[in-house]
Order: C-alpha cells, then structure tokens, then sequence
C-alpha cells in the first residue's frame, strides 16, 4: 500500500433474496472479503465488513410469481436462510441487513432526490418493452433474448450472463417476455437517466490512469466499457416492487435495483454506525475495497461511482474492487435455475462442524484470475491430505510429544541450535509472503503461506526427531518442543483469517488470549504455560459422504435432463400399407444372459408362439438378465436377420429411450399369448 488509511470500509455484494447462497458466491466474494477483514482485525486496523440482502429487483418478483406468494414472503425467507447459513460459516460480518429496511428505503429516496434537485438526472420517454397479456412493463429480467454482443440466447433485458455485458432491455435480439414467453410489444413511458457520458473522462482518469493496480479481469472489463463509450442508463422502472422513486408524477415507478442496491452499503453501514458513518464513506484517509463477483464489475466500477460523483459531498470511491471469477461444480456452470450448485445451508447440514474444511477448500481453489472447478474429490483430497495430513497432523504431534515428556508444561528452552534459526527464518519469509499476498488480494497464494507453516513444523520434527532424543538429551527435547508449540501458535494466528474455528480452538488448547498479526514468529506461548488435551483439529471425510453428494449432482442432472427433454422431430410421413408391413408381436423371455466381451448387448431367447427365436438387444447397462426371465417383450418379427457379435438376431427387441439416456423396455399392460400381434 502506497498510502497510510486510518480505516477500512469492507463491502461485499448483496446478494439477491430470490433463494440461498451456494459456493460460487462464497468463493467469489464472502470468503475472500471475510478473509481479508479477519487479517485487518488481526493487525488491529480500524476495519467495518458490511453486508445485507439485494431485495428489491426483478429476480424477487419474479420468484414470488413463479410460487404464488409475495415478494415479501420470498425475502423473508431467503434473507433469514443466507443470514443464518453466512454466520454459520463464519462470515464475520460487522453487519448483514437488507435493502427493505426501512432506513434503506430512506437512504436510497434521498439519494435519487438529490440527484434530481441538482439536475443530474435527464427524463426520457422511449418505447419500452410492454407484456399485452399479463398487462405490465417487462423491465430487466422480464425480458429474455439474444444477447447483441456474443450471440448467445438466454440474456436478460438488463445483463448478459454469458459474456457479463451489461445491457438495455431494448437491446435485446427476439426479446421475449419471461411471463408468458410471448414476443414483446413495445409502449411509451418516460424514466429517469444518470447520463453516464458525463462521468465518461472522470472515470477514465480514475480507473485508467489512477487504478493501474486493480486486478487484471476488473481493469481489463472497465478499460473496454470506457472505450465503447458510456450512455445514459435508467434508473427508474415501472414495477411495483422496490423503493418508489421520489418525485411528483411518478406513480407506479420505483428506483431501478441498481441503483438502490449500492446505496444498500451506505444505508447498512448507517445502520451499525449512526454516528460515526459517515467518516467510512467521506473521510478520504478510508479505504473502500468492494468485494464482488465478475458480473457485477460494471456496476461497481461505473455505474456506482459515477452515481457517487453526481452525489459529491465527499462520497469517496472504492480503492480496490477486487472481483473474482466464476466457480463451476464438476466442470459445469452453477445455476440456481438448475439447482446445480452446493447450497450454504445444505453444507452446513450434511457437514455438520466442517466450516473450516469448505472455507479452505473454496479458497485454496479460489477463481482469482479465471474461472475454477469445485469437485467433491478435491474436496476431500485437500481436506484429508492437507488439513488433516499436514496442518492437523502437526499440530497433534506438537501437542501430544508436549503431554507425553512435559505433562502438557511447555517447557524452558535450552540454547537454540542451526535448526531453530532456520525454523525462524522460514516462518519468518512464510509470514512476509503471507502478509503481501492478502494485502494485494491474492488470497489462494496467502493460503499457501499460511499452510507452509505447518509444512515448516512437520519438516522440523522430522528431522530433529525429539522421540529419539528422550533416551539421550531432555534437554535438546525441550527445546525443540517449546519451538514446535510456538510454531502451532504462530498457525492459530496465520490460519485464522482462513480457518477461524479451527484457529479458535487451536488457540485455546494453547492458552493464547487476544492473538493479533504481529505475534506470528515472536514464541507467544511462554515456558511453563499449561496446555489444553490435544484435540484433532480436522478429521477425515470418508468415501461415503462422497459419494452420497455425488448421487444427490447426478439425481440433479437426470431431473434436468428430464425437465428438459425436447422429442425428437416427427419422421416423414408413410402410409398404412408400409405400416402393415412391420409385423410387431409380443413374446415371453425364456433365457437371458449377457453376452462375453460386450457390455451393451443382452442375448434373448424369446418364446414367440412359433419356433423360439434369439434377438440380442443393447440394453445391458439397463437391466439384470436374471430379472427379465419370464416377463414379456414386444419385439419387430420381420426384421431381416443380422449377425451382432457373431450371433444371429432374429428381430429386434422395442425399447423406449428417457430424457436422462435410460432405455425402457416396452410390454404388455398384461400378459398375453407369447406370438400376439400388435396391431
Ligand atoms: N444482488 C446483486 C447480484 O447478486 C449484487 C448487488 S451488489 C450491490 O448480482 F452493490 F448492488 F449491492
Ligand atoms: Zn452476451
């Protein structure tokens, strides 16, 4: 940091109430802002993490239609969910409230109101995307289409996802409404618009040329916005949902979701701090640093600020925004819509006790510079291999050898020796490339730093092999216990911005009190001091809890498959002669068995009235041959014999494929005549 801040003004996007939050929103934004606010407090900066729920917007509404209740409704529920679920996990937020807070919805109206008495607002009437069937505006998300930037369908009215441009309903290519999927007519109606043009050099100034630092993809997103050329936006819509916007004559209107959503940081931080808020948003000596996900860049970057500059009255900007990219689930994107994603909530209930190891895993595979993968193999690699194998395992070493020679006393330290000063000097280059990768928000990298702490006390056990010396030198034990035991205190501090639970209780077995940043290689824990029962910081995850969460993705992806199914196209036309021509029978399975070499291909002996015949069908991965003895199948009689792995079909066994890829047999509602024909 080039420059001295007295403090810290943490925010961390609001998330939409329209359902929980799952890993990509912690990974992209929680974990890393709690990270990076544990370590501030650690240093014992003067630091604020604000957070709330977004619960204005279409994405509300349109949940509460889509279950029959209100807007309301769905965000009670989901802010108590994502409330509840954040601070499970240890999100330490110094507040989490929500933008239908009655001091939200005052902040916001004075904010737009400000605005409009200064004449920073321009009024437009244009024609607008309108739903003739359900009666209304189709703001935003209302409307779906084809995004005019990368070609994808599925964009909204106000972003494309795919590609993260932010857009205008208008712009979109076959726009269609997402109530009742009708093409869109277009109405008069007249809004209010931040003309962003007029911030266009401002912005440059400050992003381009005074912000060279911010990472490359936030950096990168703004330089090609501020290069197409900015154009007024919005900011009022025609919903019923939302705060209304403040001036006679705009019945019917609220403030567009992005504009309110932001000011939800200034309201929540009003909110903890009624008296003092105001020097964490105008003091220059405070630092801003906006943790957010990639798709919400351009509203932080441009949007905001410029809403910000119009304001003045010495509002600040943000410092840093450090925006990540996506996380994907096993290699395919996560999407509420989908239910592909692993939800808080369900975490914390089928991993009772395991915050840690999600928080590790989440940020040890954090999408800094591109987008990333979550796996639950990895995650039970890194939670065995490396939480319990190297952090857990050497903190248990230290702890138990203590109690073992020591009663668990730690003990004087003798001279110190060419390993103890190596220990030092290794945690403390550990603790410096710790200390520059959270400054600079490189969170994966820090992660590494810390852990490589416990590398350093595994290595150092190892080869000073204190359980060896016991028979020989008590003294040489001591010393290097009391410096393992200072090793676990130097990770309960390094490891807690990471792993909090685990920090707190690796800090109380090691009677440490008020543990602060500059303790990290200083031997906190002094000879003499009476440690706690060692206790297992992490414990393993075993195979089962697994694969049950692998059943619960694949459960998903069938249901998704099915939901989705679209049937094939009709075939040409034929005539009922040609019809006639397929003699289709029912007939009874005598024998069945798989056959050698194949793992698709089941050899029937079917009685079909006649002679007995074989047909080898493909449905080996779908049945057990065993269960279809005796049971009835209706099979094609007149098909012209072909060899299949050296054995002749005689016909061809009818089969049905589901959306999910599973063939079906098909047979009789009864059992009928083995030969009958189906007519
Ligand atoms: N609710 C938005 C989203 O999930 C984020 C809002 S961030 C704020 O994409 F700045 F507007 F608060
Ligand atoms: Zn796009």
């Amino acid at each position: 940091m080039e420059k001295n801040f007295k403090r810290t003004l943490v925010t961390t996007a609001l998330p939409y109430a329209n359902g929980p939050v799952h890993i990509g929103h912690l990974a992209g934004v929680y974990v890393p802002a709690d990270i990076y606010t544990r370590y501030l407090r650690l240093q014992g900066r003067d630091v604020v993490m604000i957070g709330g729920s977004d619960e204005h917007g279409v994405p509300i509404t349109l949940k509460a239609r889509k279950e029959g209740v209100t807007p309301q409704d769905i965000v009670d529920r989901y802010h108590a969910i994502i409330r509840d679920s954040m601070k499970e996990l240890g999100i330490s937020f110094d507040i989490y409230s929500r933008t239908t807070s009655e001091i939200h919805n005052h902040t916001a109206s004075e904010f737009f109101r400000r605005l409009y008495d200064n004449d920073k607002f321009t009024v437009a009437t244009s024609l607008q995307p309108y739903d003739e069937q359900a009666g209304e505006f189709l703001a935003d998300r209302y409307v779906v289409g084809t995004c005019p930037r990368c070609g994808k369908d599925g964009a909204y009215g106000d972003q494309c996802e795919a590609c993260g441009t932010s857009l205008n309903a208008t712009d979109l290519i076959n726009p269609r409404s997402a109530l009742t999927s009708a093409p869109v007519s277009m109405r008069e109606t007249t809004h209010w618009f931040l003309p962003l043009d007029r911030y266009e050099s401002d912005l440059r100034k400050w992003i381009l040329e005074g912000h060279t630092e911010w990472k490359t993809n936030v950096y990168g997103q703004c330089k090609s916005w501020l290069d197409l050329g900015l154009q007024p936006r919005a900011v009022s819509r025609d919903l019923k949902w939302g705060v209304p916007v403040p001036v006679e004559g705009a019945e019917g209107k609220v403030l567009y979701v992005w504009f309110d959503a932001p000011i939800g940081y200034i309201s929540n931080t009003k909110e903890l701090l009624p008296d003092t808020w105001e020097t964490y948003w105008k003091d220059p000596e405070t630092r801003i640093i906006n943790f957010i996900g990639k798709d919400n860049i351009v509203f932080h970057c441009i949007v905001f600020p410029a809403m910000l500059m119009a304001y003045g009255d010495g509002f600040q900007l943000p410092d840093n925004v450090p925006a990540n990219e996506f996380l994907n689930l096993e290699g395919d994107k996560i999407s509420t819509s989908r239910n592909w994603a692993v939800w808080l909530h369900e975490y914390l209930r089928d991993f009772p006790g395991r915050q840690d190891t999600l928080r590790y895993v989440l940020t040890a595979n954090a999408p800094e510079t591109k987008d990333n993968d979550f796996t639950w193999a990895d995650f039970q690699a890194r939670n065995n291999n490396e939480l319990v194998a190297v952090l857990g395992n050497f903190v248990n070493r230290a702890m138990v050898l203590t109690h073992k020679y020591f009663d668990g006393v730690v003990p004087q330290p003798g001279e110190l020796t060419e390993a103890e000063t190596k220990v030092a000097a290794e945690v403390e280059a550990a603790k410096n490339a710790l200390t520059e990768a959270i400054e600079t928000f490189h969170f994966r990298e820090a992660l590494k730093q810390a852990m490589e702490i416990a590398r350093i006390g595994n290595r150092y056990l190892q080869e000073s092999e204190p359980w060896k010396l016991a028979k020989t030198d008590m003294g040489r034990v001591a010393t290097i216990l009391y410096t393992a035991v200072n090793l676990c205190a130097d990770l309960a501090v390094a490891c807690e911005p990471f792993l909090p639970f685990a920090a707190a209780r690796l800090a109380a077995m090691l009677r440490l009190e008020n543990i602060s940043w500059s303790m990290i290689g200083t031997n906190p824990v002094a000879p003499g001091t009476q440690l706690g029962t060692p206790e297992l910081l992490f414990e393993k995850i075993e195979d089962e809890a697994i694969a049950a969460q692998m059943k619960r993705l694949e459960d998903i992806k069938k249901q998704n498959q099915i939901a989705n199914f679209k049937p094939e196209p009709q075939a040409p036309e034929i005539d009922f002669e040609t019809f006639e021509k397929a003699d289709l029978r029912v007939g009874t399975v005598l024998e069945c068995e798989k056959v050698k070499k194949s793992n698709k291909i089941l050899k029937f002996l079917i009685d079909d009235g006649m002679e007995k015949r074989i047909i080898v069908s493909g449905i080996a991965q779908h049945y057990d041959p065993k269960d279809l003895v005796g049971t009835q199948v209706c099979f094609i009689a007149n098909l012209a014999p072909r060899k299949i792995m050296g054995i002749e079909s005689r016909g061809m066994i009818l089969s049905a494929m589901n959306a999910d890829g599973r063939l079906v047999l098909i047979a009789p509602r009864s059992e009928v005549a083995a030969g009958a024909q189906i007519k």
